[in-house]
């Protein structure tokens, strides 16, 4: 399996911050936010990696992490060219790099301490399909896809930031996809907020009856916001302190 970050877009709710720099480079407590989807990479055994970020700041994700080299990878670096195209089309980037190879994607603003690496076996021994892994959060603040899951832990349902959630577990930035994905994609239309939606791409999988969801028990979306960015400082601060992450 190889993994795919995602760092990217313009981060315009988090201006000023961003207006020289990107997102994923801000500070988390002790280090910079795109450490943490790498350690997370690193933690889930991925060796190869494709970082997708926007072009005024690819310098300085290249100063910062050179080849990989201090995570245990190599670290492979291209650029969105459309910042605004969404996760999916971001997510195209990488049908060179992944070689027919399943995928690991990261959402880059996304902080966690679950460990990947039993979620990548079990999909590794189905061998095809889709994984995507959700949390119970408050889901009526619209800001996530919703996941609906039957008692058995099926999906039923996954729908972008829906009037009316029908569960409250969110859909987190964490997905894994065979080779499909890039076809899949490339049928896509942009959404209302013109952007190519992992969640329509996720539903393609849904109706082929490929599509698996784990919970896992923690996750920030550090990025979206700035009370959102603080919250992950305090968090990550205190689960340091802890000895948890
Ligand atoms: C995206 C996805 C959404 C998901 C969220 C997680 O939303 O579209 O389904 O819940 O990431 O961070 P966006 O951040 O693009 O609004």
């Amino acid at each position: 399996m190889k993994g795919v970050i995602l760092a990217g877009g313009l981060a315009t709710r988090l201006r000023p911050l961003t207006l020289v720099t990107n997102k994923h480079l801000l500070p988390i407590y002790n280090k910079p936010m795109i450490f943490y989807p790498l350690e997370a990479m690193q933690k889930a055994g991925i060796k190869e990696v494709l970082l997708t970020t926007s072009g005024d700041h690819a310098g300085h994700f290249a100063n910062l992490l050179k080849a990989g080299e201090d995570f245990g990878m190599k670290l492979y670096h291209a650029v969105q060219q459309n910042p605004k195209g969404g996760i999916a089309d971001a997510i195209a980037l990488a049908e060179e790099f992944a070689q027919n190879e399943p995928i690991l994607v990261l959402l880059g603003d996304n902080i966690f301490n679950f460990n990947l690496l039993a979620a990548r076996q079990k999909f590794e021994a189905v061998g095809h399909g889709a994984m995507v892994f959700g949390v119970h959060k408050d889901t009526q603040s619209k800001q996530y896809g919703v996941i609906e899951v039957d008692q058995g832990g099926k999906v039923v349902s996954i729908e972008e930031k829906p009037e009316h959630p029908k569960s409250d577990i969110a859909q987190t930035g964490i997905y894994m996809y065979d080779a499909k994905a890039f076809q899949y994609i490339k049928k896509l239309s942009p959404s209302g907020r013109g952007e190519l939606e992992v969640t329509d791409l996720n539903n393609y999988y849904l109706e082929a009856g490929e599509l698996l969801c784990e919970i896992i028990d923690w996750w920030i979306d550090a990025g979206t916001s700035y009370d959102e960015l603080l919250h992950a400082n305090q968090q990550v601060a205190q689960m340091v302190k802890e000895g948890k992450l």
